[in-house]
């Protein structure tokens, strides 16, 4: 059984991945430093597949202790997610970003280098095509100057682990997710926003919930259907089936070359207010919200050309955005 560690794996979209890994059979060892996330979460993961994965509490900054760790475990791939993720924030603390998601990054591509690791899935953005200039987009867009030091962590990741592919014999994947959201259906592991929410959804559900007073729609002035921005939402479910779809790809040598990247999203574009209808009608209430200025680094509109991803990874999306809603309202509901 091939084991996989999964850095951030107590994460959102981690720990959904770590469901999917279980129930393909793999076994998972599970990196994190609980940074952004509870122990919690280990808990809900078992109760979900029956398996509880091994958990190390390591700061993958420390590069003793990752060495250690790989001194200690035989791992036949990696999924790399631990990462800060808050695009705001890095404006605010460019070099906690860096040391963070770059340095983790080097150490454990270090690491593999010396051990002859393999497979290795990175979590990359659809933050890497900044505005795009064709809808939808397609890996062969463009990549933009990043707009935050967290966009610019993602692409200079990208580079750094094509050039180590091509120096050393690693064989990597970056998936490019455009805006993960929802949760398992079981509704015990979900989005975990720490302080107040930065992303639309969880600011939603809190604003439907009570807990935030209304949603400020960050622009009606956008050239798009109805003014507001436009993003592609993507179950966190189906994104976390395309991590396994891009490990079997990898484990089977199926790869063309030893660097490749995928956009993962449904290929559907939806504005902030289709956005809050749709919630309405999934939770059946009324969203109180008001329309403000646009906000910092905000882009018009993003949503992938999946094509590529369909064929080569063999991978569909098959839930939609309302199952999504109806699956963060119930999990906010069980906050
Ligand atoms: C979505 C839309 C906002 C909050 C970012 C990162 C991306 C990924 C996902 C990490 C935008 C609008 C939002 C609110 C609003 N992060 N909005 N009011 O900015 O598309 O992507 O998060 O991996 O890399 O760039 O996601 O959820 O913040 O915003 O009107 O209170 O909702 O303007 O149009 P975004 P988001």
């Amino acid at each position: 059984m091939k084991k996989i560690l999964v850095t951030g794996g107590l994460g959102f979209i981690g720990s959904h991945t770590v469901v999917e890994l279980q129930n393909e059979g793999f076994d998972v060892v599970i990196i994190d430093n609980l940074s952004n996330t509870t122990i919690d979460v280990l808990e809900n993961i078992h109760a979900i597949t029956g398996k509880k994965p091994e958990f190390y509490k390591i700061d993958l900054r420390i590069k003793n202790d990752v060495n250690s760790f790989f001194e200690n475990h035989t791992i036949d791939g990696i999924i790399h997610f631990a990462a800060y993720k808050a695009v705001g924030e890095s404006v605010q603390k460019p070099l906690d970003y860096y040391e963070n998601n770059i340095g983790s990054l080097v150490y454990l591509l270090q690491e593999m280098n010396n051990r002859n690791i393999d497979h290795f899935i990175f979590s990359s953005s659809c933050t890497v095509y900044g505005q795009a200039d064709n809808l939808p987009i397609t890996e062969n867009a463009p990549t933009k100057p990043a707009e935050s030091p967290y966009g610019n962590t993602k692409q200079i990741g990208e580079e750094i682990i094509k050039e180590s592919c091509k120096a050393y014999r690693l064989n990597a994947v970056a998936l490019r997710y455009f805006n993960p959201i929802g949760n398992h259906e079981s509704i015990k592991i979900g989005e975990l926003p720490l302080g107040t929410p930065q992303n639309l959804i969880p600011f939603i559900t809190q604003t439907a919930a009570g807990i935030r007073k209304e949603l400020a729609v960050f622009g009606d002035d956008y050239p798009t259907k109805d003014g507001t921005a436009v993003r592609d939402y993507i179950h966190v479910v189906d994104l976390a089936k395309a991590h396994i779809a891009a490990l079997k790809r990898l484990i089977t040598k199926q790869n063309k070359t030893n660097f490749e990247f995928f956009n993962v999203g449904t290929g559907k574009g939806s504005s902030v207010l289709e956005v809050i209808k749709s919630f309405e009608k999934v939770s059946n209430t009324k969203l109180n919200y008001k329309i403000v200025g646009r906000r910092e680094g905000d882009i018009t509109a993003a949503y992938a050309d999946t094509t590529i991803a369909n064929n080569v990874l063999n991978w569909q999306t098959t839930k939609s955005l309302d199952e999504a809603l109806d699956a963060a309202w119930k999990w906010q509901q069980k906050q």
